[in-house]
């Protein structure tokens, strides 16, 4: 795996922009290539500002919605009509305003009745769309919390030490509420072709100088856990993020 790369970005605005350019970029390679794209999304704050972008022109007119298929990177434990849920948030954001059909959106199955057997679904409804995607998830959008989780993997949990098998993993107590998430696992992250970290803010920048400068120790920074031995890593910052680099 060549090593990460790292994007500066003067605001969180450009690089909302460059993020949405990536992406689009990313999927029509995708398609070129192999006639389908994948794309994990997530929740957080930036996001949505990127998701919005993908909904407008310019690129709404590039991206190749037909032949898409949606996952997300991690999920809340909560209805997925919920304020709070990353899918309503993708759904509100983008996913009302443009045309991927409805049968290649694969939201995490929140509706059991235990995050267990949810995540353990959702595994397998994963399984199913990389083998059809010849093992590879395109495109994943990441953002990263100040204590350095990604998805819904934190630091010391024990999600981060998933069985390989095992592509999705329920997480409890997570410090980020709500508590309970549903999250890719590290073996799920690593199929990725493409892996953006979206990450904006001074009260990042230390966990994003130890994510990258420091010794490998995912147990306390996650982010250096995504290491797909047949993708590109890239870090998006803004100058704040930026500031510890
Ligand atoms: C979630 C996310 C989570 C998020 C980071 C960064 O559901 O909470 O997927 O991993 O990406 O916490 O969030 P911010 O960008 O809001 O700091």
């Amino acid at each position: 795996m060549p090593e990460p790369e790292v994007f500066i970005f003067p605001t969180a605005e450009m690089l909302a922009v460059a993020t949405a350019q990536r992406i689009a970029d990313v999927a029509n390679a995708a398609i070129s290539a192999h006639g389908t794209c994948l794309l994990a999304l997530c929740g957080g704050s930036l996001p949505p500002h990127v998701y919005r972008l993908l909904a407008t022109p310019p690129l709404r007119n590039q991206m190749p919605w037909g032949s898409l298929s949606i996952i997300w990177a991690d999920e809340r434990y909560l209805p997925l009509d919920h304020p709070d849920s990353n899918y309503l948030l993708a759904r509100q954001t983008l996913l009302d305003h443009v045309p991927i059909p409805s049968g290649r959106i694969f939201p995490v199955p929140t509706n059991y009745p235990a995050a267990a057997q949810a995540a353990e679904v959702y595994s397998h409804q994963l399984r199913a769309l990389l083998d059809r995607h010849a093992g590879r998830i395109d495109s994943v959008l990441l953002g990263m919390g100040p204590d350095g989780h990604i998805a819904s993997l934190f630091p010391g949990y024990p999600a981060l030490d998933a069985p390989q098998d095992q592509l999705a993993i329920a997480v409890t107590d997570a410090p980020k509420p709500p508590p309970t998430r549903i999250s890719l696992t590290p073996a799920a992250l690593n199929c990725a072709a493409d892996v953006i970290f979206l990450v904006a803010g001074a009260d990042k920048a230390t966990k994003v100088r130890a994510a990258l400068r420091d010794p490998y120790n995912p147990q306390v920074n996650p982010a250096q856990i995504v290491r797909p031995p047949t993708g590109h890593v890239i870090w998006m910052l803004d100058a704040a993020a930026a500031s510890s680099l």
